[in-house]
């Protein structure tokens, strides 16, 4: 059975694409079959998979009736990915007809059973995209930044998930916060963890078990068309997010064996 997840929190800069690259690399690791959409008109997850965004069909392509899915998914070494671009931007007033909450719902179906799993990054809003992720997906991962975490903003997101389900997806559950940029050196952190589980209390959901530390790896990966999982396999960024990657993927996907490297060598540079 195919698993949609879409990653989302309306706020920028706190990890949405990392996250979203971190799964589809680390689920097609495992042997998954992967898609990874990118909704988020920045089209930063193409890019960060190594993909030249420049050239390609695009969703917006896709939503607008000029191409079809199969045309503009692009196969990169880390899985499919339905690239973005800027275009998408004007996706509020440019998309107005009935249903148009459901258009990448409806445009999955035909594509969907070819994957074990679809990750969905979006935008930093709650919108007419988010909307349209939500929609399509089965689970949402909520990255937030450990150090200015807070409840300002929660109360929006849950109203749009609310909404979502009363009105459209009543499967939708929120699979976990996820706490990233992680310093364990701070005092601050424990206040953090309570603040998180206040958070997930409110989205009746949980935290991750898993922190993802913070790393200059996972801001270098991208300019390498990589996430930090193939760039920087032994960081710490690295191993959280394998953990995260272990509880989406389950049993069906277990890791691969460690290699030699990993299982000696690594411990010297952690
Ligand atoms: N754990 C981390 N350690 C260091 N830098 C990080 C970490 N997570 C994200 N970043 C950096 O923070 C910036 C924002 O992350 P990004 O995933 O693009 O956020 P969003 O998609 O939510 O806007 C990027 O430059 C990214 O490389
Ligand atoms: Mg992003």
């Amino acid at each position: 059975m195919t698993q949609i997840i879409t990653v989302t929190n309306q706020k920028g800069g706190v990890g949405k694409t990392t996250t979203a690259s971190a799964l589809v690399c680390g689920l097609h690791q495992r042997g998954a079959k992967v898609l990874g959409i990118d909704l988020d008109p920045q089209g930063n997850l193409g890019f960060t998979l190594g993909l030249d965004i420049g050239s390609a069909s695009t969703v917006y392509d896709v939503f607008k009736g000029n191409c079809s899915m199969e045309a503009a998914i692009a196969a990169t070494e880390y899985g499919d990915v339905l690239p973005s671009d800027i275009m998408l931007s004007a996706a509020e007033v440019e998309f107005t007809a009935p249903r148009r909450e459901f258009m990448l719902s409806d445009l999955l179906t035909g594509v969907r059973s070819r994957y074990d799993f679809i990750i969905i990054d979006t935008p930093p809003a709650l919108n007419v995209l988010t909307v349209n992720a939500y929609v399509a997906s089965d689970g949402l991962i909520v990255p937030m930044e450990a150090e200015v975490l807070s409840l300002v903003g929660v109360t929006q997101l849950q109203e749009t998930i609310e909404t979502v389900r009363d009105a459209f997806n009543p499967h939708l559950k929120v699979i976990g916060i996820l706490i990233n940029k992680f310093n364990g050196r701070l005092t601050l952190s424990k206040d953090i963890l309570e603040l998180a589980q206040e958070v997930a209390q409110q989205l009746d959901s949980q935290v991750f078990q898993a922190k993802i530390h913070r790393g200059v790896g996972v801001a270098m990966a991208p300019a390498h068309g990589q996430s930090v999982l193939t760039y920087q396999p032994d960081s710490r960024p690295a191993q959280d997010f394998q953990e995260i990657v272990d509880v989406v993927a389950g049993e069906r996907f277990p890791r691969p064996k460690p290699t030699f490297r990993q299982k000696y060598i690594s411990k010297f540079f952690n």
